[in-house]
């Protein structure tokens, strides 16, 4: 390639980079639901933390969360930086440990899953299907079972209620025997039953890892459900859904006993050395702003993103629009989802509004075919943005 033409590539790129920012951050409505909003102040110091973007702080935790072993010099601040980014978020959702090097919730749950499938060497997870909800990455399609080589088991779904049935679930924990049962998800609009099945996870010694992405900035309001104190061992999450912070991921669990250090430790090799080594730091201080603004204004925040939800729901429903959920009041997330096959399915629907700058996604319904990416019924609308 030419200089000139190296040149052009440069300027296309710098001009795409100007027009993006006007285009999705002004002219847009954006509803993707696993997409997320910064205040001033987290955007502020991301800005400010330009110099920790080209920073390693490769070593090891304690069992507290907190720096134990670096393997480079110069981290006389990151060492600081660090601990108290985990001091907040542990803070915030009250529980004894944390790793923020997560660098996505993704990351999250590949060293959740890999640390929790050393621990018990069974490779069997129980997961709600991709339709009812799963992330891709909980999936025998995705990371869990490509990468992780995890054996998925279903959950019993119940679609009336748009949730997990925990009693057909339990049977099929009890007859499975999985080291892990996974709760939360993309699709994700009504809490799932963890306290119901946290009796049946410990009998068949399993642990539960709840995938908080999408309703983590709800939890840390207050709302939606706690998963640590219904059963939960681990939360693993993104930190930019509903959580307003920058792009990044966490997991957070109590130690409160020999079970869980175990786990923990594992959960901790997973993370360092086996999936990091660059664990992107500038973004660390603004996830520690973001935590210090939902300790303060979370539940405000939680409130009224679960009402924006609820009314749109409302609102789309009486105009003839086939919102799920209607007899539980639509959705207690911040998330509604539309059966939208009499306009053409999801994929046309949601290309017909990007025409109009309204920015959401296709999405499977649970009584689609988990194949039928492409076209499936439903599209998902979030409100937290
Ligand atoms: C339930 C769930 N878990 C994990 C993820 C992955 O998060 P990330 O994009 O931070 O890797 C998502 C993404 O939307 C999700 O919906």
């Amino acid at each position: 390639m030419i200089l000139d033409e190296f040149f052009q590539l440069a300027l296309e790129l710098i001009e795409a980079a100007e027009k993006h920012e006007q285009y999705r951050g002004a002219e847009c409505i954006n509803l993707i639901a696993s997409e997320g909003l910064k205040s001033p102040a987290v955007r502020e110091m991301l800005r400010l933390s330009m110099d920790l973007e080209s920073r390693y702080a490769e070593g090891e935790n304690d069992l507290a969360g907190h720096v134990k072993k670096r393997f480079y010099q110069g981290q006389r601040y990151i060492t600081i930086i660090e601990d108290c980014v985990t001091d907040l978020m542990k803070n915030l959702f009250r529980c004894s440990w944390g790793d923020v090097r997560l660098v996505s919730g993704t990351h999250a749950n590949l060293a959740t899953f890999k640390g929790l499938s050393m621990t018990t060497k069974n490779q069997k997870m129980v997961v709600c299907p991709l339709s009812c909800g799963a992330h891709i990455s909980h999936d025998y399609t995705g990371l869990a079972g490509r990468v992780l080589g995890l054996v998925n088991i279903d959950h019993a779904y119940n679609i009336e209620e748009m949730n997990i049935d925990p009693e057909r679930s339990a049977s099929i924990i009890r007859a499975a025997k999985p080291g892990i049962v996974t709760f939360g998800g993309s699709l994700f609009l009504f809490p799932h039953p963890v306290e119901e099945l946290r009796a049946v996870a410990e009998e068949v010694g399993a642990y539960i890892v709840y995938d908080a992405a999408h309703v983590f900035g709800l939890i840390a309001g207050g709302l939606f459900q706690d998963p640590l104190r219904e059963g939960a061992d681990f939360i693993t999450s993104s930190t930019h859904k509903t959580f307003p912070g920058p792009q990044g991921g966490v997991i957070l669990a109590d130690v409160k006993d020999s079970r869980m250090e175990k786990a923990v430790k594992n959960v901790q090799y997973a993370v360092f050395p086996l999936s990091t080594s660059n664990t992107h730091l500038g973004r660390l201080p603004a996830l520690g702003i973001a935590a210090l603004e939902m300790k303060l204004f979370g539940e405000d925040l939680a409130k009224q993103t679960v009402r924006n939800a609820q009314a749109a729901g409302e609102f789309l429903y009486e105009n003839g629009v086939k919102v799920l959920g209607e007899s539980k009041g639509f959705t207690e997330s911040h998330q509604i989802a539309a059966d939208v096959r009499e306009y053409g399915g999801g994929k046309k629907v949601a290309e017909d509004l990007e025409a109009a700058n309204i920015i959401l996604n296709r999405n499977l319904l649970p009584y689609d075919d988990q194949n039928n990416r492409e076209n499936p019924s439903g599209i998902r609308i979030g409100f937290q943005d």
